[in-house]
């Protein structure tokens, strides 16, 4: 797969670039690496074979030509500052997120955000449709694009066009909610491929495909990378399936095993006065993410005399997500209030409770953070895999630590290892967050490796394997 003169063999559609575009005060701009599991995982499986990828650079209004960027072809499309009001903030992050994430936010349905989304889909389409060879694959990605499959179509039919949800897929109860939904369904089907995460979300599309489209779809049971259901849609066979995506777990245990980062580790620890215990959440400041559930966890725990906040410190890292978008303004400001509160109530002078950190951090302070940790917390009420999970697991090539994770992550159905709970249930969270606190390291390393053996088998190479194959893409380069 590479760029040749007739057009990119390969192309990855995803409302944003790998990197970011970013306006410093003095009115100079940088490029810095985007937010979220979507870049996490492609990034590197695009580095390590050629292509092309379509995205938005991350701000309003930026006119920036094609450039390369260390082997990948980056095709900025531009959106104004009503279009990222609108379709991005609105629609794509206000409708469909918080409706797609089992309504844990009320979404809201503007039809001006919806006439967005369409002609912002349509942008995509048509930069796509531009820069793709004859007979390219077209990988695009994520419920901010899923029109894009069927208007590519209409004017590339030679294309081999496959498309994945980053993000749950909702039952069609919830589903049905959206004004337009029909539109929805018709533009994915305009894909060879749809892939999702969990078996379930793929059944789910099928239902509609026939209850709002008016097709035969197949009615066996899709599996995980097998077993894909089959829809006719005229003269074309479109085929949909589970395809749990990873990480680059080689290369975070690679990171992890280096002497300067477990230095950094040890430094981290100290700077935190040497507690007994760390735990650490990292996540994208993100309502979905159940950051408030973890941190009433501890509140209790300490509240009830059952973990010493002498021995226990949090670090929350939050990397800042979407901040105009009101459901998120409301939840900054109550995880800050929770942070000053448990800090107020529990903490001393130079000992936080918690340390909670508005900010991204690079990959390597990232891995150093995971390999401190004693206990890695992941709460969300509802996400679609959870990447951070996967990555704390590859970090610890020393079986050391413990992860509580929620039964609501896609990823619990493969770490069965780890401390599952329901983060609804407050009680059982404090009970694994202090199980996890307290577990005897041979149950430990048991657990581990264990966690191990199916994040390093199963990486972000696999899972992009597995989709492109089932496209019917050859992957060998
Ligand atoms: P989402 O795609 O919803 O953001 P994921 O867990 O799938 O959630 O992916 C989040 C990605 O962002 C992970 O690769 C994680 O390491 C990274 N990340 C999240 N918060 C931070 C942070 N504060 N600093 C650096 N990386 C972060
Ligand atoms: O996977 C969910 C997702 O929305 C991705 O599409 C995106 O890369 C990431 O989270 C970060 O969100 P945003 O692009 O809105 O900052």
């Amino acid at each position: 797969m590479d760029i040749g003169e007739n057009g990119a063999e390969f192309v990855v559609v995803a409302n944003r670039l790998p990197v970011d575009l970013e306006r410093l005060p003095d009115g100079t701009e940088r490029w810095k690496h985007s937010p979220g599991g979507l870049v996490s995982a492609l990034e590197p499986f695009l580095r390590s074979h050629s292509g092309a990828w379509v995205g938005w650079p991350g701000v309003a209004d930026a006119d920036v030509s094609p450039f390369e960027d260390d082997g990948l072809l980056l095709h900025p499309v531009p959106l104004s500052a009503k279009e990222v009001e609108d379709y991005y903030e609105g629609f794509s992050n206000g409708t469909l997120w918080p409706l797609y994430h089992d309504v844990v936010a009320q979404p809201a349905f503007h039809r001006h955000w919806w006439n967005s989304y369409v002609r912002v889909n349509q942008r995509f389409a048509d930069a796509t449709a531009k820069i793709a060879a004859q007979g390219a694959t077209v990988w695009v990605q994520d419920y901010q694009l899923q029109l894009v499959p069927a208007m590519l179509r209409e004017q590339r039919p030679d294309l081999k066009i496959g498309f994945f949800l980053h993000i749950p897929f909702p039952p069609v109860e919830l589903f049905m909610q959206l004004p337009w939904r029909t539109e929805i369904i018709r533009g994915l089907l305009g894909a060879d491929l749809v892939g999702f995460h969990r078996p379930g979300g793929a059944q789910n599309f099928l239902w509609l495909a026939r209850r709002l489209v008016g097709l035969e779809p197949s009615r066996g049971t899709v599996g995980v990378r097998t077993r894909p259901g089959v829809v006719q849609v005229g003269d074309r066979t479109v085929r949909v399936g589970a395809f749990p995506i990873s990480i680059d777990s080689a290369g975070l245990d690679a990171v992890a095993r280096r002497k300067e980062t477990q230095a950094r580790a040890k430094q981290i620890r100290a700077d935190l006065g040497n507690p007994k215990r760390i735990l650490l959440g990292v996540d994208r400041l993100d309502y979905t993410k159940g950051i408030d559930v973890r941190i009433r966890a501890l509140y209790e725990l300490i509240a009830d005399g059952r973990v010493d906040p002498e021995d226990v410190t949090m670090v929350q890292l939050a990397t800042p997500s979407r901040e105009r978008v009101d459901h998120y303004k409301t939840m900054r400001q109550d995880i800050e209030q929770s942070v000053g509160r448990i800090n107020g109530e529990f903490g001393r002078v130079g000992k936080p409770v918690v340390h909670y950190l508005h900010q991204s951090v690079n990959r390597e302070e990232l891995v150093a953070f995971m390999s401190a940790a004693d206990v890695m917390v992941v709460t969300p009420v509802r996400d679609g895999m959870n990447l951070v999970c996967k990555e704390y697991v590859a970090c610890r090539y020393d079986l050391g630590g413990a992860l509580v994770l929620s039964e609501f992550a896609g990823a619990a159905a493969e770490l069965t290892s780890a401390f599952l709970v329901n983060p609804h249930d407050l009680d059982g969270v404090k009970n694994a967050l202090q199980a996890a606190l307290d577990i005897d390291p041979a149950e430990g390393r048991r657990r581990m490796r264990a966690l191990r053996r199916q994040v390093l088998t199963h990486d972000v190479d696999r899972w992009a394997r597995s989709f492109l194959e089932a496209l019917g893409t050859q992957t060998s380069v």
